[in-house]
């Protein structure tokens, strides 16, 4: 497999993936509940989507809701989709006038309607957005993806992996081929990938920070590029310098 045959993003910026890990941490240093960390990590995500296109990104995952994520509490998974939904509904308009296209990946069968109502709304209100695609991935499994997109596979002998982005993407509603991740981020401290974006973090450069989601902004936004920008990518080639001898 070469990185050529993969998916890019759009007008080749660079994609970056976060898991916004840490609110329930958040909110429990301050005696509150686990729903107003929650909430508080909207402020995360409108910054770090408003200052993500000054700095070269054109395509911005979000991890808000995993697949594994329905084994919590229910009043909590009620609470997170309350605020999800109120974001939708909130800040469609804005990301509109900001030219940040807002989609949602992940499956939506399982999900309360009006939620569903929402992301569909905020996918239509800021289709035009060409600044940033704000990808929020939501009841998302990187593993239940590829197993889908393996089973529509079933009865073809060979398949690339180019063909299996396509569909990729669509088992995951992106609405195209499932894009390469170049930087994956992960706040609150944890050092894993919790079944996030398994096939399009092949080469993925990955950053690690113990700063909890809610405390995030534009400068460690900034700091996370800064190292992504020192890091050498060699995709399986050798690396071009020192030119010495051949080996
Ligand atoms: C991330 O924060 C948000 C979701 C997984 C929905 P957590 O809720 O996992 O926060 P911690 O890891 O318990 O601090
Ligand atoms: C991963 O965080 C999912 C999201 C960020 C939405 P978790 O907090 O659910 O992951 P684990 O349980 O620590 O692996
Ligand atoms: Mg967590």
């Amino acid at each position: 497999m070469t990185q050529s045959t993969l998916s890019r993003t759009k007008s080749s910026g660079i994609h970056v993936a976060i898991l916004m890990d840490g609110n329930g941490r958040w909110a429990a240093t301050r005696g509150r509940p686990r729903s107003e960390g929650h909430r508080a990590g909207v402020e995360s995500v409108r910054r770090v989507a408003a200052a993500a296109p000054g700095m070269g990104i054109s395509t911005l995952t979000l991890f808000a809701f995993s697949a594994d994520n329905w084994q919590r509490p229910r009043a909590e998974v009620d609470a997170l989709f309350g605020i999800l939904q109120e974001y939708l509904e909130q800040d469609a308009a804005q990301c509109a006038a900001q030219s940040i296209r807002m989609r949602v990946i992940g499956r939506r069968d399982r999900l309360p309607l009006p939620l569903v109502r929402a992301m569909e709304q905020a996918e239509a209100a800021t289709a035009s957005g060409a600044a940033l695609d704000l990808r929020i991935a939501v009841d998302y499994s990187a593993r239940d993806s590829i197993l889908r997109a393996a089973c529509w596979l079933i009865s073809s002998l060979e398949v690339s992996p180019g063909e299996f982005s396509r569909l990729l993407g669509r088992v995951t509603h992106s609405g195209e081929p499932s894009a390469e991740v170049d930087l994956l981020i992960r706040t609150g401290g944890e050092r894993r990938l919790s079944d996030f974006l398994l096939w399009e973090c092949a080469y993925a450069e990955l950053f690690f920070t113990p700063v909890l989601w809610p405390d995030f902004d534009a400068a460690d936004l900034a700091a996370a590029m800064r190292e992504f920008s020192t890091r050498e990518r060699r995709f399986g080639k050798s690396s071009p310098a020192p030119a010495i001898a051949n080996s």
